[in-house]
């Protein structure tokens, strides 16, 4: 059999266990969900015509992309960790559960098979505070996508289900054409998968260094992101931490910036999570938000620094994301160029995100107030990328194309 052969005969074995969205509500051990590169589709004979006719971004991959992404210095995709941004990876497999033994099934099926190999595998999961590295409590905000099925929570924006699945209207309320085969696309989505390496110490001493008290630490901490670290919200908890309301679905997404703090003096202009979803603060502009939007998931890799320790251990740490949406260009790609590292849209100029912009100690972060702002100078990078790939979400359907 060749290399083809046995990859398809490869995909047809783990075709049974791929997770459906029928269902979703049924407990069940684990999830897979398998994704493919442009060089994966390349490698598994996709016609010349069909891998021509995918976006540009995702034919060039993550590395490619660097100067859009702003992968410079510690986060130049040289220096990756190998074999991200080689164009080596061809198929990846999500597997999650909620239990080691969940994994633990799929896992060996995926390891055993003929026609690939297993060049990289990192584990991830939530550290045992619950919070991801930096000590916030994540993975509170995301769009609603209308038709999905599910209730949409008080204050999170319903968003037309073509900005995620390819085939279906978007925000422009027509359906853009589909790239490659329908029968490949249709259903399909795109996903960028992100490894941030997290230096904690350096972001425990930016904090004591600049704090006036250990309340201040938290303050300062929550004006950088938005949330509290608890992840109450800013604009519904100015003053002081609120851990009841963080936990809270019916009202931790429930708030708009333009007419409640069109200066940033509650939740400031910079922070990561009206930078990265600025709601209806942009109103008076162009920009419209919903064009910009990503269903994201993150889990932390490597383990917590321990509470208080200031000096780095050496070890590595961090988060992998997956962000995905119907344009990597216009979603992804966009957001990190335009909001995360660059401060123009909000006023702000060269200021870039101040917890997860590529800083590199020469740029700063203001936080407005009155009567006086505060401003810091000399801010660190404290997130830096490890490696990363393009890669294509393909429906059941289209995972049985492949495969015959
Ligand atoms: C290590 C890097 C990162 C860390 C530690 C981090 C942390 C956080 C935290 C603590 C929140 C608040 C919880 C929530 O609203 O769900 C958040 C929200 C969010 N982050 Fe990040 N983030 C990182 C990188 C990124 C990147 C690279 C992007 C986009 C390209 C991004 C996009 C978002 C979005 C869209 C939200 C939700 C904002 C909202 O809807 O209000 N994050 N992030």
């Amino acid at each position: 059999m060749d290399e083809v052969a046995a990859a398809k005969a490869a995909l047809n074995k783990v075709l049974p266990y791929v997770t459906s969205a029928a269902d979703w509500e049924s407990p069940r051990p684990f999830t897979m969900n398998m994704v493919f590169t442009w060089q994966g589709l390349r490698a598994l004979g996709l016609p010349k015509n069909d891998l021509d006719s995918f976006p540009d971004e995702f034919r060039a991959g993550m590395a490619a992309r660097k100067e859009i992404l702003g992968d410079s210095g510690a986060s130049d995709p040289s220096k990756w960790v190998a074999p991200l941004g080689s164009g080596d990876i061809h198929i990846g497999v999500i597997v999650s559960s909620e239990t080691e033994k969940g994994v633990r099934a799929p896992l060996t099926l995926a390891e055993g098979l003929q026609g690939v190999t297993c060049i990289y595998r990192i584990d991830v999961g939530v550290p045992p505070t619950g919070r991801e590295h930096f000590g916030y409590r994540d993975g509170i905000g995301d769009p609603f996508v209308i038709g999905s099925g599910a209730s949409a929570h008080p204050g999170q924006d319903a968003v037309m289900p073509g900005e995620f699945i390819l085939g279906y209207p978007d925000e422009s309320g027509s359906i853009p054409p589909l790239p490659g085969p329908e029968v490949l696309t249709r259903n399909g989505s795109f996903l960028a998968f992100r490894q941030l390496y997290c230096d904690v110490a350096a972001f425990r001493r930016f904090l004591r260094a600049n704090a006036r008290s250990k309340d201040d630490e938290e303050l300062i901490a929550a004006k950088m992101v938005g949330r509290w670290r608890s992840g109450a919200p800013l604009m519904l908890a100015p003053e002081r931490d609120d851990p009841e309301l963080a936990l809270d679905s019916t009202r931790n997404n429930d708030f708009q910036y333009f007419a409640a703090d069109p200066k940033g003096l509650i939740c400031p202009l910079g922070a990561h999570i009206r930078r990265v979803n600025p709601r209806d603060g942009l109103q008076d502009t162009i920009v419209s938000t919903n064009i910009h939007r990503l269903i994201r998931r993150g889990a932390s890799y490597g383990p917590v620094l321990p509470e208080d320790v200031v000096d780095d251990d050496g070890v590595d740490r961090g988060v992998v994301f997956i962000f995905m949406g119907a344009s990597l260009r216009r979603q992804f790609e966009f957001i990190q160029q335009q909001w995360i590292n660059n401060g123009d849209f909000v006023g702000l100029g060269t200021e870039k995100d101040p917890l997860v912009g590529n800083n590199d100690g020469t740029g700063g972060y203001t936080i407005p107030a009155r009567p006086i702002r505060r401003h810091f100078n000399g801010l660190p990078g404290f997130v830096s990328v490890r490696g990363g790939e393009y890669c294509f979400v393909p429906g059941l359907n289209a995972i049985k194309w492949l495969a015959t």
